[in-house]
């Protein structure tokens, strides 16, 4: 009702957002993420400091193609700002500014973080894409500042020139205290942890705050160390390895908030997987790895190899692919890859960019068409062609591919007796990943896909369908 109150006494203010959103909607879009997928900080800062209030966001702009240009990712003219709306103040809910100062030797006006940044404000301008590094958010929204909410959405707004907004979204901006030595039933007090320290090269318990990296080298803060103290990353996995039993929530936030969350969670994988133990995490820092900047990689062998690899020598969190896209904007942060379990608001951005949750898949997102050519990690994109609306008396299968032996195209007929997201891959007699034919939601029909091979060498190839947990076979050659 007061909707069409609204609209009957201001139809011109109505008819000057027609005039303006919905081109200007349809030229850009902008993908926000967060670097690191989980920023930790302490909140209270009068004993001991591990980490500050220190967040960064990142983001692409990127101007959409049509059927004779290519998609850009653009930097000029665009201005974007961030806003975390339900969180707009820091003060009073942590001590950290009492503490700013002693800690961090700077003298920091409310609410203004270690670079300068506040809880809103203009990213910078990199590159290929924007920065906002070092925004001092806490997990304590306006109306609580005793529950956490770890994983709060922050909106991104983009403006051209003439301050217009062309474009704007959500993302993540994750932040959580859960790492705290005396909550997670370890320690007695903080006090306690400072003064069972030995006093080895003047550490004096009562000099507080003390900054723990101020001693050990932590490349978190960018801490060189001191002394003859070790890094903070081996000094505190190495000590703690029994007594945390190897249970990374003990530190690492935690219990509650759960920062591992993603598909690779929902696959089985578990911390040790990908990093090791707490004395593996260790001897390789012993070994020469350097903390947070040596961390396993995508792109491993006994992972998902060479075709889905960060660049040569980059973290995920610093590789670009496809078109110059950051590997976050298609998969989202480290440890939350999309599609996410639990927290639906991981997957908001790609939702809303492409009508469903998952790996930013749709083309036309960026191109506005579907482009004839390599897509990302070479994926062909293979036109799925509906043969029969009927459903094939003889159940979900392949038909026979043809030509066989093919040399650039092969066509492959395959019946569907059931719905769902329909994926086909082909791989080497090696079982080596070559080509992701088809990967999206089909209604039961008969189908028929002409799969391009010209990235392929002569051999024979096995391609398999999945489809609701089940798989189904077939296999050609390719004579060239
Ligand atoms: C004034 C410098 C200094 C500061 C500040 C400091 N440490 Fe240390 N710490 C050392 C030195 C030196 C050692 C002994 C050499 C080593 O094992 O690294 C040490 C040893 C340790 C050990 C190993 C103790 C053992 O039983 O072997 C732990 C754990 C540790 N520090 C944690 C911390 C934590 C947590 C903080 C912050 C509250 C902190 N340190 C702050 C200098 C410091
Ligand atoms: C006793 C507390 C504690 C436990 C338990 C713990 N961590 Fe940590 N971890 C830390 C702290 C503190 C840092 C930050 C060190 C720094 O600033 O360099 C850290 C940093 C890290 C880093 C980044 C630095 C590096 O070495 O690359 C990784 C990765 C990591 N932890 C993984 C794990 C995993 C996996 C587990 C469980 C197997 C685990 N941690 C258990 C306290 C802990
Ligand atoms: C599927 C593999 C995988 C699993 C499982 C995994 N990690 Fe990681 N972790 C990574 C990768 C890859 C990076 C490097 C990400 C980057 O920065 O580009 C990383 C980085 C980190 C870092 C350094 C900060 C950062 O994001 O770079 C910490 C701390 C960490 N992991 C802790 C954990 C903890 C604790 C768990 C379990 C609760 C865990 N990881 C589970 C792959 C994994
Ligand atoms: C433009 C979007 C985009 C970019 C950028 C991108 N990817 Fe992908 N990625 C995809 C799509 C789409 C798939 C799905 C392919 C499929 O379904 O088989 C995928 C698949 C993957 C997979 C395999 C997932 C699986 O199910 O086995 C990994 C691993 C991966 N990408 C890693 C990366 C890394 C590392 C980077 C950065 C160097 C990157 N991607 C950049 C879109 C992208
Ligand atoms: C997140 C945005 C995004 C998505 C999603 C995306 N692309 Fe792209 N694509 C780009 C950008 C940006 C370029 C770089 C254009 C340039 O270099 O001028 C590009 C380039 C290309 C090119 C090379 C064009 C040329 O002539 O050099 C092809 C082919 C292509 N994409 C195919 C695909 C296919 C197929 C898909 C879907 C499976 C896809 N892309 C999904 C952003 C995207």
């Amino acid at each position: 009702m007061r909707r069409y109150v609204r609209l009957f006494l201001f139809p011109l203010g109505i008819l000057f957002l027609f005039a303006f959103q919905p081109s200007s909607n349809d030229e850009y879009i902008v993908i926000g993420w967060n670097d690191l997928g989980m920023h930790c900080m302490n909140k209270d800062f009068s004993n001991l400091a591990i980490l500050p209030p220190y967040n960064n966001l990142m983001a692409q702009v990127i101007k959409k193609g049509n059927s004779s240009t290519n998609p850009k990712v653009i930097t000029d003219e665009m201005k974007i700002t961030y806003e975390i709306p339900g969180n707009t103040y820091s003060v009073g809910k942590t001590n950290f500014w009492t503490y700013a100062k002693h800690l961090f030797g700077v003298d920091l006006k409310d609410d203004i973080g270690l670079t300068g940044k506040g809880l809103t404000g203009v990213m910078d301008k990199k590159d290929n894409y924007y920065l906002a590094e070092g925004i001092p958010i806490t997990p304590f929204t306006d109306n609580d500042h005793i529950n956490e909410d770890p994983y709060q959405l922050a909106h991104l707004k983009v403006y051209n020139s003439s301050n217009i907004v062309m474009t704007s979204t959500n993302t993540v901006i994750p932040v959580s205290t859960e790492m705290n030595c005396v909550g997670s039933g370890c320690h007695s007090s903080e006090q306690h942890i400072l003064n069972k320290h030995d006093k080895e090269d003047g550490f004096d318990p009562n000099k507080k705050p003390i900054l723990c990296a101020s001693c050990h080298a932590s490349n978190a803060l960018g801490t060189k160390g001191q002394h003859e103290a070790k890094s903070f990353s081996f000094i505190i996995h190495d000590k703690h390895a029994e007594k945390a039993k190897d249970n990374c929530y003990k530190c690492h936030p935690g219990e509650k908030t759960q920062c591992y969350r993603d598909v690779m969670l929902k696959a089985g994988l578990k911390c040790q997987n990908c990093h090791g133990t707490m004395k593996e995490i260790a001897k390789s820092i012993e070994k020469g790895r350097q903390p947070w900047l040596e961390e396993p990689s995508c792109g491993s062998s006994i992972c998902h190899g060479s075709a889905f690899a960060e660049e040569k020598g980059k973290l995920y969190r610093q590789s670009k692919g496809h078109g110059g896209i950051y590997c976050s904007a298609c998969h989202g942060s480290p440890h939350a890859i999309v599609p996410t379990g639990e927290l639906t608001r991981d997957n908001v951005q790609n939702v809303a960019l492409q009508g469903y949750e998952g790996i930013l898949a749709k083309c036309e997102v960026c191109h506005g068409i579907k482009p004839d050519g390599l897509g990302p990690h070479n994926i062909l994109l293979t036109q799925v062609k509906i043969e029969d609306e009927s459903i094939s008396s003889s159940g979900t299968k392949f038909n026979n591919p043809y030509p066989n032996p093919a040399i650039n195209k092969i066509t492959i007929p395959f019946d569907l007796n059931e719905e769902g997201n329909v994926n086909i891959e082909i791989f080497d007699m090696a079982g080596n990943h070559q080509i992701t034919a088809v990967n999206q939601f089909l209604l039961s029909a008969q189908y028929s896909i002409d799969v391009d091979l010209r990235t392929l060498n002569s051999g024979s190839y096995v391609y398999i369908l999945s489809l609701n947990g089940k798989k189904i076979k077939g296999n050609f050659n390719v004579a060239k």
